[in-house]
């Protein structure tokens, strides 16, 4: 039976998948590497430096750069990014999930997050909703990023739970393979042709509620 559920953030919770695009997507501009919609999908879940990997690839500009000034790239995204993280409100929490978060703690379901991103903490503070992911997979201390099973095997194991007792929620293909392959039961949300291999896919958070849950899992 499901006991728990392990969130990921970005495209999840709140919309900052976006904010990622636009930051990289500055960063692609500078190295000459040609913006796509696959590629945005791509960067979706995968880390800081595995993304700039990826998008230097496609700009066939993999071996123009030392490791120092890869770094700095790097680095430069996140001041990017940062600048619209700082500006995030309550009012960045994607419809339903302040809904769904609250019926699934008073349904006594136990949460995790299982998000990539090193700036989880600071996004959740934006978001006043701290209090609900006390239990948190630490990225840096990963060996291997999504679509690895790592992180989601980890955020059932936070909670002392199988995976096979909980339920993992993402917006991303690498994502959803994670779930996948850490034996969790995948809700996708977004596009359900780029998230397939979910066992649920919802088009949006809206749709985010136990009786829905209940019904696609019959
Ligand atoms: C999430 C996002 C990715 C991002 C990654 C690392 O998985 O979906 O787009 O690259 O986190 O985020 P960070 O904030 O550490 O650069
Ligand atoms: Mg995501």
């Amino acid at each position: 039976a499901i006991k728990g559920f392990v969130f990921d953030l970005d495209g999840v919770i709140t919309d900052t998948s976006t904010f990622h695009s636009q930051a990289w997507h500055q960063i692609a501009d500078k190295v000459g590497a040609s913006w796509n919609d696959q590629l945005a999908d791509a960067l979706k879940g995968i880390s800081r430096m595995d993304s700039l990997n990826l998008i230097l690839a496609q700009g066939h500009r993999e071996n123009d750069f030392t490791p120092a000034q890869k770094q700095a790239l790097a680095t430069e995204k996140n001041t990017n990014y940062l600048q619209l993280v700082n500006q995030m409100t309550p009012a960045n929490i994607l419809p339903g999930i302040t809904a769904f978060l609250a019926e699934l703690t008073t349904a006594g379901y136990a949460l995790s997050l299982a998000s990539a991103s090193k700036n989880a903490p600071l996004v959740l503070r934006k978001l006043g909703l701290s209090d609900y992911f006390t239990k948190a997979v630490d990225p840096a201390s990963l060996k291997h990023g999504k679509p690895d099973p790592e992180i989601f095997r980890r955020g059932a194991e936070i909670l002392g739970l199988n995976p096979a007792d909980c339920i993992g929620v993402e917006d991303a293909a690498a994502g959803v393979q994670s779930i996948k392959g850490a034996g969790e039961t995948a809700i996708g949300i977004g596009d359900p042709t780029v998230l397939a291999a979910a066992d649920i896919n919802f088009t949006d958070t809206t749709q985010l509620t136990l009786a829905n849950i209940k019904t696609q899992l019959d």
